[in-house]
């Protein structure tokens, strides 16, 4: 499974890169608003100059030409950007279009099987379902994500599940267990993954008697 940090915050990801298990990065809107950026496409190629793998960056327009124009912009800012669309009928023409032009797409904001059935036709490198929001009105955000890896799984589509919309450990978790491709996760989840009350009680214990142990034999050889 692939770990990407949900974020456009550049001091989340060099911390998340310098644990060496980071894979991309989602950014979205309301996430390069988030970071204060001050200018979108130089802050997206800060990103990628970061992180060593691909680097969501989304359209804001919602009409064909206008997310033809701004992806294909985006797409010149590095090699690893990959541009983010939404999952409306204008969108998926698009995806359509750049998926042959070899521009490569995160179909995003998809809610339902079928629309990440679509999205894969079209040719989109990753579709995001989010999970969080789904719970957020009391649905099973969960059971998207099995559902469109055992579509993918039945004929072979080469779009990559995304889990998208993590906001807890389990999540990730959940996500491993039904198999999808990616994770992508606000920094404190990917922290949180590997934390254990248990680790930390056992570390400090471990230290305490290696402490008395080095006590012991300097007493014993004085
Ligand atoms: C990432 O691609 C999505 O935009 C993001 O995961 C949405 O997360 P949220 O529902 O917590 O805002």
């Amino acid at each position: 499974m692939k770990f990407f940090l949900d974020t456009a915050d550049l001091n989340e990801i060099r911390q998340a890169v310098s644990l060496g298990i980071l894979d991309g990065v989602t950014t979205n809107p309301t996430l390069i608003r988030k970071a204060g950026a001050r200018d979108f496409h130089e802050h997206i190629r800060q990103i990628c100059e970061l992180v060593p793998g691909d680097v969501s960056a989304e359209v804001t327009a919602v009409d064909y030409e206008g997310m033809l124009r701004e992806a294909r912009q985006l797409a010149k800012i590095h090699e690893r950007v990959v541009v983010k669309i939404p999952l409306i009928p204008e969108g998926i023409r698009a995806i359509k279009t750049l998926s042959e032009e070899g521009v490569r797409t995160n179909c995003t904001l998809c809610f339902s099987a079928t629309q990440a059935l679509v999205a894969a036709k079209a040719g989109a490198t990753y579709i995001s379902p989010f999970v969080g929001r789904l719970d957020d009105i009391s649905s099973e955000g969960m059971t998207l994500i099995g559902q469109v890896v055992q579509i993918y799984r039945n004929y072979d589509f080469r779009t990559q599940v995304l889990a998208a919309s993590l906001r807890h450990p389990m999540h990730v978790l959940d996500a491993a267990l039904v198999g999808a491709d990616v994770a992508t996760m606000p920094f404190p989840v990917m922290m949180q993954l590997l934390k254990h009350p248990l680790t930390d009680i056992g570390l400090e214990r471990f230290l305490k008697d290696w402490e008395a142990y080095l006590q012991a034999q300097k007493s014993a050889g004085a």
